[in-house]
């Protein structure tokens, strides 16, 4: 209800000017406070006599006097006598009336009346509005996702008068409307509820309840971040398709967002219960040591007040690392290769140079183009893998661009009047087949890119099969 201390509004209405009695047309104030009914009767004429002032309030169609006076008696009251009411001055040009502490009672139609001569009565009519100030909450409801149009938050502008206005600012298609309840003070309670499908991208969204209402001085607006309750959205995260026996550290992570948060986490696999060689960690499954125990699917269920969710994750031991997904290791190896490709851009260099010295004709030219043809360094190396697996004695010996699509010519010898960047592969062959074994590397570049496989493939199925099986065969 109002606040006491309240200033009284005044309305901003201008004075009744048809009439000689003065009044303002509306008055407005807060319970508890103050309101000030203005009439005056200038004295236009000294013939006129007035001989009485009279307030009265229209009630139910007829009209109760409120405040009487008459020269020579004392004011009365007749509708309260407590003190609340009373005049500003006792006079018969100023009526002015005085309610102080303002009720919701005292709201209505209030007419002030000159009892003159020889014009007869003179009135002017006010209004007395009482306002308050409204309590406005807003706040979501906790509800289900779901595909139906539902109440997902409410905004109450409660105990006000006049009555509030609501509305709501949302990124979201949403209706709302509003139910006016008035309450026994005569204040009202409004109460607006936004409408809309409850999905789970609404939730943790923010709207806004609008509230406008005549004691404000601007619209107050309150936030409401919705809350859309769903089961649990998992996602396991961590397999990074290299486990390997003996690998330590292995790790799953059960990622699950969900409202309301998900916080039990229950790890298993087809077969039920888990290897005795895993450890769970609440949402993590933890590997210290990678064995043929755990190749097996991991399923990770998760719980919330509002559903189930499981999801799997498959894992392969392998025997051998995944170069491809080793990030460490394959790191070390694809440094290794660069190393090896950049000597072998200086060494062909060397020998284009000599070749040159030696020989000026038109091979000069191809020289020349060589070098960026073969820049690239991925392609290069992966063209003699195939090769270099099935044949390493020869690797040496293979050119380097018919490999692939004339495999025949692999076992060509070289030509002395080769172009000399051929030999390039020469030096990058002996290093790998040497130090790390040909099959690791010829796994790290297929894996590398799928280009790769497609080369391989076609070099397998003219040359011979040997180099294809040893390679596919680690996958396994
Ligand atoms: C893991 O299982 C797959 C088949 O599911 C099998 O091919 C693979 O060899 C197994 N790994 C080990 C290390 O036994």
């Amino acid at each position: 209800m109002g606040t006491p201390g309240r200033l009284v509004f005044w309305s901003l209405l201008s004075v009744v000017l048809t009439q000689r009695v003065k009044v303002r047309n509306e008055v407005t104030g807060y319970v508890g406070d103050e309101a000030m009914l203005q009439c005056l009767f200038p004295a236009s004429s000294p013939d006129i006599k007035v001989s009485q002032v009279t307030w009265m309030k229209e009630m139910g169609g007829k009209k109760q006097n409120v405040a009487v006076y008459l020269p020579d008696h004392k004011p009365n009251f007749p509708l309260d006598n407590s003190g609340r009411i009373r005049f500003l001055n006792v006079s018969l040009q100023d009526a002015t009336l005085i309610i102080q502490p303002l009720r919701m009672s005292d709201e209505g139609t209030y007419v002030c009346e000159f009892a003159t001569y020889p014009h007869g009565n003179e009135d002017g009519v006010t209004t007395l509005s009482i306002l308050a100030r409204p309590t406005n909450t807003a706040e979501s409801r906790k509800v289900v996702v779901g595909n139906t149009t539902i109440p997902v938050a409410v905004c109450t502008s409660a105990n006000g008068k006049p009555p509030a206005h609501i509305k709501w600012d949302a990124a979201f298609d949403g209706i709302y409307n509003a139910s006016e309840v008035t309450n026994g003070d005569g204040t009202v309670t409004v109460t607006s509820q936004f409408n809309m499908v409850p999905t789970v991208e609404a939730d943790q969204q923010q709207i806004t309840c609008i509230i406008s209402q005549r004691t404000l001085a601007a619209p107050e607006n309150i936030p409401v971040t919705l809350s859309v309750l769903y089961p649990p959205q998992v996602t396991i995260d961590g397999y990074d398709d290299n486990w390997y026996v003996s690998r330590s550290e292995a790790v799953l992570r059960c990622a699950a967002k969900g409202n309301p948060k998900p916080t039990h986490y229950s790890w298993s696999t087809p077969s039920g219960s888990l290897p005795s060689t895993v450890q769970v960690q609440g949402d993590r499954l933890v590997v210290q040591s990678v064995d043929v125990a755990v190749n097996t699917t991991f399923i990770c269920q998760v719980t919330n007040s509002v559903g189930t969710t499981r999801v799997e994750q498959t894992v392969l031991v392998r025997a051998q690392p995944n170069m491809a997904g080793a990030g460490t290791t394959g790191g070390i190896i694809g440094g290794i290769i660069a190393a090896i490709v950049a000597v072998a851009v200086v060494a062909t260099g060397v020998l284009i140079f000599r070749q040159q010295q030696k020989n000026r004709t038109e091979q000069d030219n191809e020289d020349l183009d060589g070098p960026p043809a073969y820049k690239p360094p991925p392609p290069q190396k992966k063209i003699e893998d195939p090769e270099g697996v099935s044949n390493p004695p020869e690797a040496e010996n293979i050119p380097l661009k018919a490999a692939y699509f004339e495999p025949s010519i692999a076992a060509d010898p070289t030509e002395p009047d080769l172009p000399r960047y051929h030999e390039l592969p020469t030096l990058e062959d002996k290093e790998p087949a040497a130090t790390r074994g040909l099959s690791l590397e010829d796994e790290y570049l297929d894996q590398i890119n799928p280009i790769y496989d497609a080369l391989s493939f076609a070099s397998g199925e003219g040359a011979p099969e040997q180099g294809f099986i040893m390679s596919r065969a680690l996958y396994v």
